[in-house]
């Protein structure tokens, strides 16, 4: 298996373009399920991610083109027919977020079977709310072996969803669900994620009828066809956000470009009032820091426009080398402090329990062999390294391909010492 190795030290000079967001477009992929003429997907991100998804799309009747189109990356998807509804648990296993072909499959053609996708690193991760919308929609749910059985043979119809917490997954879901079904659907208590807006955008390219998207209420007057549309991926806030973490941990100046105001204006606050410099720029932004130690703030993840969970690992590396204690509340997932521990490989001083993490400042963090754990871990183990004296080494990092597109050239560009070191095809422990 592949590694990482960083070499701490070198500060960051130069300039990153951020890349399609994964998150949004693994759920705009899902989207070409719902019409038999072709989406035109473009900013798309090349990550493992969006491969597994290809892949089981594939398998279900889609044809799934990647190539360099006129406006940079893109990928044509085409389902003409859906010739399978069964989506596979060796392949929903790999990539959780395959779960959400389950409501455009029954959608557009009646019936599914997909896999549960089981647990995670980060927490449990149920999908009770994303049965419970279906539900809501009409669609008979039965659970056996470890599979969902949805029938609507008659088409799902328009309804009220009233989630009782925020869940961009489930959220998104009855989206791509209602676009189709008969009547009005009303979602209450929505999340109100960016990528929620991108996903309104392209279904409405597709002729869809959605609105309110970014709020907590979206109303979608279904409509019983849906055409093909070219839609553009919304910037990735998670990467821009790892990457302005990265350059306020390393020092130097890093213009962050081909991104949107506004994305990250929560970790941008909490960056500057750790002591970084900040400015915003009409694509992006550009962070400074020259040489002064950052103070220790404190964070607390939650939903779209609060902290983002998905920057929470990176910003506990960063707080690693802050002058003070900081604290770090994680609110969304149950599990998600699996970096701590590798942290603390590299001389991090950090207690967890429960839901929140101390940590305190330490002057400097020493190189070591760290693990990935899940995506934003691994990452976070790079950001560390940038710092950490010596050699840092990061395995299992098909955890970072599945989310970072071409993390190595990016930094490596600005000055970072970051090479990939090519494994001998051994699976690691
Ligand atoms: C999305 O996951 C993202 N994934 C996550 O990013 C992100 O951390 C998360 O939203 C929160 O922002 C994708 O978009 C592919 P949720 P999702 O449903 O949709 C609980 C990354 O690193 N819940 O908003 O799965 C759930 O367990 C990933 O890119 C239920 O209990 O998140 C969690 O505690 C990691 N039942 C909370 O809600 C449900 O049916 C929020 O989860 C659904 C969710």
């Amino acid at each position: 298996m592949d590694r990482i190795a960083i070499t701490g030290g070198a500060r960051l000079n130069g300039s990153i373009p951020i890349s399609g967001a994964k998150n949004s477009a693994i759920k705009l992929m899902a989207a070409s399920l719902l019409t038999d003429e072709p989406l035109r997907l473009t900013n798309m991100p090349r990550l493992a991610d969006t491969r597994f998804l290809g892949k089981l799309l594939t398998r279900l009747g889609v044809s799934v083109t990647e190539s360099d189109g006129p406006d940079g990356q893109q990928t044509i998807l085409h389902a003409p027919e859906i010739t399978s509804g069964f989506a596979p648990y060796d392949l929903v296993r790999q990539m959780r977020a395959s779960f959400n072909v389950l409501g455009p499959l029954v959608a557009r053609s009646g019936q599914a079977k997909v896999s549960l996708p089981g647990g995670c690193t980060i927490g449990a991760r149920p999908v009770d709310l994303h049965l419970q919308a279906l539900e809501a929609l009409g669609a008979k749910i039965d659970l056996h072996e470890g599979y969902v059985y949805a029938q609507a043979p008659r088409g799902l119809k328009g309804a009220e969803i009233t989630f009782p917490f925020v869940s961009v997954g489930a959220t998104e879901h009855a989206m791509l669900a209602a676009v189709l079904a008969d009547g009005t659907t009303v979602i209450h208590n929505a999340a109100c994620e960016p990528e929620l807006v991108d996903l309104q955008e392209c279904l409405n390219a597709m002729g869809a009828k959605v609105q309110g998207a970014g709020t907590p209420t979206v109303t979608i007057t279904g409509v019983p066809r849906l055409k093909g549309a070219s839609h553009a991926v919304i910037p990735d806030r998670i990467e821009m956000g790892t990457y302005a973490v990265a350059a306020a941990m390393a020092g130097g100046e890093v213009r962050l470009t081909n991104a949107r105001p506004g994305l990250i204006d929560a970790l941008l606050e909490k960056l500057k009032e750790a002591g970084a410099g900040v400015e915003e720029t009409a694509d992006g932004c550009i962070i400074r820091r020259n040489g002064e130690r950052l103070n220790a703030v404190d964070i607390e993840t939650a939903p779209f426009p609060g902290f983002a969970t998905d920057l929470q690992a990176q910003f506990m590396a960063l707080m690693t080398t802050a002058n003070g204690e900081s604290r770090i509340r994680e609110t969304i997932f149950e599990n998600r402090f699996m970096h701590a521990p590798e942290l603390m490989r590299l001389g991090a001083d950090i207690s967890v329990s429960g839901g929140e993490a101390r940590v305190r400042g330490v002057a400097q963090l020493e190189g070591a062999e760290v693990m990935a754990t899940d995506l934003r871990a691994s990452v976070s183990l790079v950001i560390a390294g940038l710092v950490a004296r010596g050699e840092t080494t990061v395995s299992r990092i098909y955890h970072l391909d599945r989310g970072f597109e071409r993390l190595e050239e990016k930094l490596g560009a600005c000055g970072a010492q970051v090479r990939r070191i090519v494994g001998d095809g051994e699976p690691e422990l």
